[in-house]
């Protein structure tokens, strides 16, 4: 495209993407072989990195892809291997011109392996530190919620000591709702939502991925949510995107990932000219870039070779973007 110089040049923010999903299969094997994880035997998948980036091209729905997301993020037990993930990314997201990130991780995978709250947070704070000061990049942190695991599961973790601690000091600033989404409506977690409220941490959740554009009203009603994760099938809803434009949510699409995992057929029919057209406020994102094999740049190009955008359009959604980032005005305005 002719546009590709201004597409690498705009000032990006990314806001959809969960650290453990950057996990490149070169570093999941070498965490393997650093602990001594053996992984899945049975699953010739797990036999070479390029056996395992093939698989990853075949996935069939969410809950096939979240099967490996899962087994991969087993090989993170110390904090220096959390912080090595995650400042692997912030090279790459920085490389590709983003400058502001909020990033997600799924503290409730981690704890049930038995590591510690503090210990994967310190690795994602070194590594933020590291970002802000060598990159010069700005991150928010932000945990999910599981929502195949049991409510009480996820409440006890909100109610935890050193979880309550990381909100109150500011490590991470806002929760989110991730994993399967069928099945696990937003209602079910209202109490948490509510606590967040309460308590001033941000709220998103991820709604419409899979599931019904009902998911989306659900998360913006029941829950409180300052804005929503995919949002893909708001387009299915003229009356709810409608909504969604006049009250100014944002929705932080993740079209690579919606084609992976066959929530839409290809880009063409991601409805970025529908939402254009309607006023619906939305960033793009990568989602998971080492299960997707797209990093953010890759998006923002595979998005204008369907779509043809405008400089114009283009504009837009950085602006929406940077203005529906949980930073400072101050921070925003630099942004801009
Ligand atoms: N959807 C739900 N859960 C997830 C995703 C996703 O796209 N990526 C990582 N966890
Ligand atoms: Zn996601």
């Amino acid at each position: 495209s002719a546009l590709h110089p201004l597409i690498c040049a705009l000032p990006k923010v990314e806001q959809h993407i969960h650290l453990e999903g950057a996990l490149e299969p070169d570093l999941l094997f070498s965490l393997a072989a650093k602990h001594g994880i053996k992984l899945l035997a049975d699953d010739a998948a797990f036999t070479s990195e390029q056996a395992l980036r093939d698989r990853y091209l075949r996935f069939t729905s969410l809950d096939d892809f979240l099967g490996y997301y899962y087994i991969g993020m087993s090989v993170l037990r110390e904090s220096v291997d959390f912080c090595e993930l995650a400042w692997r990314y912030f090279q790459r997201a920085a490389k590709d011109g983003v400058r502001h990130a909020e990033v997600f991780f799924d503290p409730q995978a981690h704890l049930s392996r038995g590591i510690d709250y503090n210990t994967m947070l310190q690795g994602f704070v070194d590594a933020k530190k590291r970002a802000e000061d060598e990159l010069h990049m700005s991150v928010n942190i932000i945990a999910c919620f599981l929502r195949h695991l049991p409510v009480a599961d996820s409440l006890a973790v909100f109610d935890n000591a050193d979880v309550q601690a990381s909100f109150r000091d500011g490590r991470v600033v806002g929760i989110g709702l991730d994993s399967s989404e069928n099945d696990f409506p937003p209602v079910m977690f209202k109490e948490i939502y509510d606590k967040a409220r309460d308590l001033n941490v941000r709220r998103t959740a991820h709604a419409g991925e899979e599931g019904p554009a009902q998911n989306i009203a659900s998360a913006l009603d029941n829950l409180g949510c300052q804005r929503i994760d995919h949002g893909l099938r708001l387009a299915e809803d003229p009356v709810l995107m409608k909504r969604v434009a006049d009250e100014g949510f944002l929705l932080t699409l993740c079209p690579v990932s919606n084609i992976l995992l066959r929530c839409v057929p290809s880009m063409k029919e991601v409805p970025i000219r529908k939402f254009l057209d309607a006023g619906v406020k939305f960033s793009l994102n990568s989602d998971d870039p080492a299960y997707f094999g797209a990093y953010i740049l890759d998006t923002y190009c595979a998005v204008q070779e369907a779509h043809n955008l405008s400089v114009k359009d283009w504009e837009t959604i950085c602006t929406n973007g940077i203005q529906g980032s949980w930073c400072s005005d101050e921070r925003k305005n630099e942004l801009m």
